[in-house]
């Protein structure tokens, strides 16, 4: 168990984005919620969704994801950690007659869908530059105080933004992008969190499918909704270029008798205990297997050599990621 914050966590949680949006095809609704459940039964008590998750992130279809996650874990909501995200659109908190009521009004309509009293983390998706941070923190304070929320992050943010949010109101948790080979986040933000006793919660911690090994030129990324198509990470050139990672990782894979995604996420684990990475698959022996990457453990010399040697070996592109709302796609992929 780690904890972000107060609120404590198995090792690992589920990502349940790819049961709505981003990874193609999505399952049907009875295969999704007996996946979280057979998740629950291995042992994972945190998951986390967003009201934007749905296909093609159409606004009819808000929620979605929040909707099966909710009905998925209704009789054991005690025993969980729900994480669920907001965005904030520049017009809202006029419209609305401040950040605290666009806050609310969100995070009621979550609540609604996801089927509770309560949510356990409350993240802002992304920092909009139109609204002030100072008051989303203040709203999110609130919030706590009455019960509605346990504890409130950030996602995809850099030290700076993290500070100024802090100081109004204790985040428990920082959601950003982190994997071997999205490493950015070690300089600053990883030692920032782990000084304020913040926890830090990476998405896509197996980049994508691609440190698993599976992800090859024969990869389907054609559908619509398939988020991969513009990762320039998973361009042919860079999947090629980016080989020598996924050879070391299968020499572990093959030393410790797990897999390569397992390797990947044990290695973070290893690294930094307020880390709790977030997998997401939507095939229910992967999720399985990755949850299992908490069994997997790493002698301090196995994970010294490990983190040496790529250390030693240069990342191909990026998984490019806007930071915040209203930022050019120029800005993508930057620190
Ligand atoms: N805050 C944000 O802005 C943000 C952004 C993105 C995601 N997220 C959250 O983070 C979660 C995880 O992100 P992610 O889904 O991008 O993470 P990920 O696990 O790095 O990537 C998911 C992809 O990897 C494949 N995969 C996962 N485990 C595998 C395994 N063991 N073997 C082979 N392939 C495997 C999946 O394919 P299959 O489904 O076919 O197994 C899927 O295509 C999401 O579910 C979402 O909750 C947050």
């Amino acid at each position: 168990m780690r904890k972000l914050r107060d609120l404590t966590v198995s090792d690992i949680g589920m990502g349940c984005m790819g049961f709505s949006h981003g990874y193609g095809d999505i399952p049907d609704e009875a295969y999704s919620i007996e996946a979280i459940r057979k998740a629950y039964d291995f042992g994972c008590t945190f998951y986390d969704t967003a009201e934007a998750y749905g296909p093609n992130l159409f606004p009819e279809f808000r929620g979605h994801n929040e909707r099966i996650v909710g009905k998925a874990l209704k009789d054991v909501r005690k025993d969980v950690v729900l994480a669920t995200k907001l965005h904030i659109a520049a017009e809202e908190p006029a419209q609305d007659g401040s950040v605290y009521a666009t806050v609310k009004r969100h995070l009621l309509a979550s609540l609604e869908r996801l089927g509770t009293d309560w949510v356990d983390l409350y993240y802002l998706h992304r920092v909009n530059l139109a609204v002030p941070l100072e008051d989303v923190a203040g709203a999110m304070g609130r919030l706590i105080d009455e019960g509605l929320i346990r504890g409130w992050g950030l996602s995809q943010v850099d030290v700076d933004i993290i500070d100024r949010a802090q100081a109004i109101t204790p985040l428990s948790a920082i959601q950003n992008i982190y994997s071997m080979v999205e490493r950015g986040i070690e300089a600053e933000v990883i030692p920032y969190c782990l000084a304020h006793s913040i926890g830090v919660v990476p998405f896509s911690p197996i980049a994508s499918g691609f440190l698993s090994g599976k992800v090859t030129a024969s990869t389907d990324f054609s559908h619509s909704d398939d988020v991969r198509k513009f990762v320039p990470q998973l361009r042919q050139e860079n999947i090629d270029a980016n080989r020598p990672i996924l050879d070391l990782i299968g020499r572990y894979a093959e030393k410790k008798q797990a897999t390569n995604a397992q390797i990947s996420l044990a290695w973070m684990l290893h690294k930094y205990p307020n880390v709790v990475p977030i997998p997401g698959s939507k095939n229910q022996g992967r999720i399985l297997e990755n949850l299992g990457a908490w069994s997997v453990s790493l002698t301090d010399e196995e994970f010294e050599a490990l983190d040496a040697a790529l250390d030693a070996i240069p990342v191909h592109g990026h998984r490019g990621f806007v930071q915040v709302e209203g930022a050019k796609m120029s800005d993508w992929g930057k620190k």
